[in-house]
């Protein structure tokens, strides 16, 4: 048996909101089919989006959402999306996928969703191919003051005349590849450039710089060179960490779990040094980390479409296990977070719903999602667990307080085996009964589908949290009392 203990007294920092954060990038079946359906579909929708995945959105608390890009925002421009008669144009995906960007989904629509949803926005900004009097056109048209200036009386002409909420600005994407193939010293001083026009005019946003690849640290060194001895436009260094190769999306052995979740646990490590960089440069309070592309990455082909929309994928019960063990990583570390968007929201990579037609399900990621998010704002506490040395057997765990509730999140990241819990609290009593939620499938393979949709879906069960339970092989539970 092992024993989590929840340790009240120390308090670990703030979760911040938005670590429960998506990304929406014009790629594949993400917007055109997925999340946008168009003002005149049958499919109930808000604004052209579809109104199921707004509904669900809502219940989950999504606090933040990403767009337009990923790679898409290195080559955008804003104003081919506001107005009327939009054109089609090559994006950064078309020799991929043989599409076309209609720019149906601009700025408004874009907004109307996150209004629709109650998230924030979080823009990506285009610095390869513009000036940076570009980025601070969009910015002006977007925020400036109702009735201001000429851009924020063509936004009113467009029917928004309030500015839009959009307190997140992200400077380049990928910089070190598909955003201009740049070196960190070359990206060090455009970011010097672009963020002192940018803050320049409306400093309540927070700017977000290109951070690292997985473990490249020698980007977050070079970037953290360059920029400490500036006036530091920067309040958040944006990094991106994907794992994969580790077998087929839903066929996967035994052997493949393990590789899949040590790979998603490697997360920590990345974490850690590069917060080890960022204060060895003294830039801790200025670049606090920005995870905004996360999550597994299997090869193309497993989900709905067979492959037509581009990095489309399945989602199983091992995907669900990677979102725990990630989250649970992002609340222990909440200190050095300000903000992550798992990648992608619909039809794309770690995604929570599958949407076609007609169709829309959650896959197993969406109801991690729901069962994590009153961990959103709470305070983290420290945990530890007994006899958790062994990964193949061990627990993933988080806890946080907040309204005088405790929620505790544990997976059991051994798909053969069920473990058993007890915990022991220090600084407060514990009462015998709670609201617990399960995730858990017989089969690690479970998924959801169109014709199957509720396969995998939680299920409440009976915790007396002062008694020992169980969490079955795989499984992962929400504890609330
Ligand atoms: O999420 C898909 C792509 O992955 C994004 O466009 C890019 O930023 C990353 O390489």
């Amino acid at each position: 048996m092992k024993k989590i203990y929840l340790m009240y007294p120390k308090e670990k920092s703030v979760i911040a909101p938005e670590i429960y954060g998506h990304f929406t990038e014009h790629i594949g079946g993400v917007f055109y089919d997925g999340l946008w359906v168009g003002k005149n579909s049958d499919i109930p929708n808000v604004k052209g989006f579809r109104k199921e995945i707004i509904d669900k959105l809502s219940a989950i608390k999504a606090p933040v959402i990403r767009w337009p890009g990923g790679c898409f925002a290195e080559t955008y421009d804003w104003r081919d999306g506001i107005g009327e008669n939009r054109p089609t144009r090559i994006n950064w995906w078309t020799n991929w996928d043989k599409r076309f960007e209609p720019n149906e989904v601009g700025t408004h629509e874009f907004m109307d969703f996150c209004e629709a949803v109650g998230a924030k926005a979080y823009f990506a900004a285009n610095l390869t191919c513009v000036p940076p009097l570009h980025i601070r056109n969009w910015m002006d048209y977007c925020l400036s003051e109702k009735g201001t200036t000429s851009l924020a009386l063509e936004r009113e002409k467009n029917g928004h005349p309030e500015p839009f909420n959009i307190p997140f600005w992200g400077v380049g994407n990928e910089n070190w590849g598909g955003g201009g193939n740049m070196n960190p010293e070359f990206y060090g001083n455009e970011f010097r450039r672009f963020s002192a026009i940018m803050s320049n005019a409306f400093s309540n946003t927070e700017l977000f710089a290109c951070g690292e690849n997985a473990s490249d640290f020698a980007w977050t060194d070079g970037f953290m060179r360059t920029i400490v001895n500036s006036e530091r436009h920067i309040n958040g260094f944006a990094m991106h960490y994907y794992c994969g190769n580790a077998g087929d999306p839903v066929n996967f052995t035994e052997e493949e779990w393990y590789k899949q979740l040590s790979q998603a646990a490697d997360m920590e490590k990345i974490i850690m040094r590069n917060w080890s960089i960022i204060c060895g440069h003294g830039m801790q309070d200025s670049a606090k980390l920005v995870i905004d592309e996360w999550g597994c990455w299997h090869p193309d082909g497993s989900g709905p479409s067979k492959g037509y929309n581009l990095f489309e994928q399945q989602s199983t019960m091992r995907d669900a296990a990677v979102t725990a063990l990630t989250l649970n990583i992002f609340n222990n570390h909440c200190d050095k977070i300000r903000m992550a968007n798992v990648a992608q929201l619909v039809n794309n990579l770690h995604c929570l719903f599958l949407a076609g037609g007609e169709h829309c399900i959650e896959t197993p990621t969406y109801y991690v999602f729901d069962m994590f998010k009153e961990h959103q704002g709470a305070n983290a506490i420290e945990t530890f667990v007994t006899d958790n040395d062994d990964f193949a057997s061990s627990v993933s765990v988080s806890a946080s307080v907040k309204d005088g509730k405790t929620l505790l999140t544990v997976a059991n990241l051994s798909c053969t085996e069920d473990t058993e819990i007890s915990l022991e609290s220090i600084g407060k009593d514990i009462p015998d009964h709670a609201e617990a939620t399960l995730l858990y499938a017989d089969d690690m393979h479970a998924h959801n589908t169109f014709e199957a949709p509720d396969t995998v879906t939680s299920s409440q069960i009976a915790v007396d949290p002062t008694k020992p339970f169980i969490i079955p092989k795989a499984g992962i539970v929400a504890i609330r009392f």
